[in-house]
């Protein structure tokens, strides 16, 4: 079993499902037995990059941040998923040159399933003009002009786009093979 490290970053607006994607990786990598951390944006704003607010210079501090410590993992075997929005282009492809192994994946998503579907409630202030510097709304998004994978997550369902990226980082032999079997109780397969 590969055991090489590698960095999976996910990139798309807030709200387009970074971190359900990023979650449900983990668990089909754990369970093929791979080593995997998380930094998810909304929690590093609040211990490694505590403090930091939305203007350019305080995300590209972030993602820069975060993309220091995916290649510290990265590089001692672990699989290093980045969930954060990263608009800009120039820091995302500053953070893949400092890595061996890297694989960009864009949510896409439009701006009105985004709103309609506000789970944070914060595209509603932000159209209010209520938050500045919005992402998406009020300051720019740089699409990825050459990710390794783009998933729509308005036209498809996250097992699609999970069952997608499994397949593309298969592709790539970052990760091989299919889950460990689980075994119920008594010893049976359970899957
Ligand atoms: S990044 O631009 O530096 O990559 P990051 O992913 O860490 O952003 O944080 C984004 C999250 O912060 C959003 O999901 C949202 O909950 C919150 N947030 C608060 N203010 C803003 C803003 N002005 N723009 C985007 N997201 C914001």
């Amino acid at each position: 079993m590969s055991q090489e490290g590698f960095t999976l970053w996910f990139t798309g607006l807030s709200g387009a499902g970074k971190s359900t994607l990023a979650n449900l990786a983990a668990l089909e990598l754990r369970d093929r037995g791979h080593r995997v951390e998380i930094l998810d944006g909304d929690e590093v704003r609040t211990n490694l990059s505590k403090g930091l607010g939305f203007s350019k210079e305080d995300r590209d501090t972030n993602i820069r941040r975060i993309g220091y410590v995916c290649r510290l993992l990265a590089r001692n075997g672990v699989v290093a998923i980045s969930a954060a929005i990263s608009p800009y282009r120039d820091i995302r492809d500053e953070v893949r040159r400092m890595h061996d192994r890297f694989f960009e994946v864009f949510v896409k998503c439009s701006l009105d399933e985004l709103v309609r579907r506000d789970v944070k409630g914060l595209y509603e202030k932000a159209l209010r003009g209520e938050i500045k510097n919005f992402t998406g709304v009020s300051d720019p998004y740089e699409e990825p002009l050459n990710p390794e994978l783009i998933v729509e997550s308005d036209r498809e369902s996250v097992e699609e786009s999970l069952a997608r990226l499994i397949s593309a980082l298969e592709e790539r032999r970052y990760i091989i093979g299919a889950p460990r079997e689980k075994k119920t109780s008594d010893g049976r397969a359970a899957r």
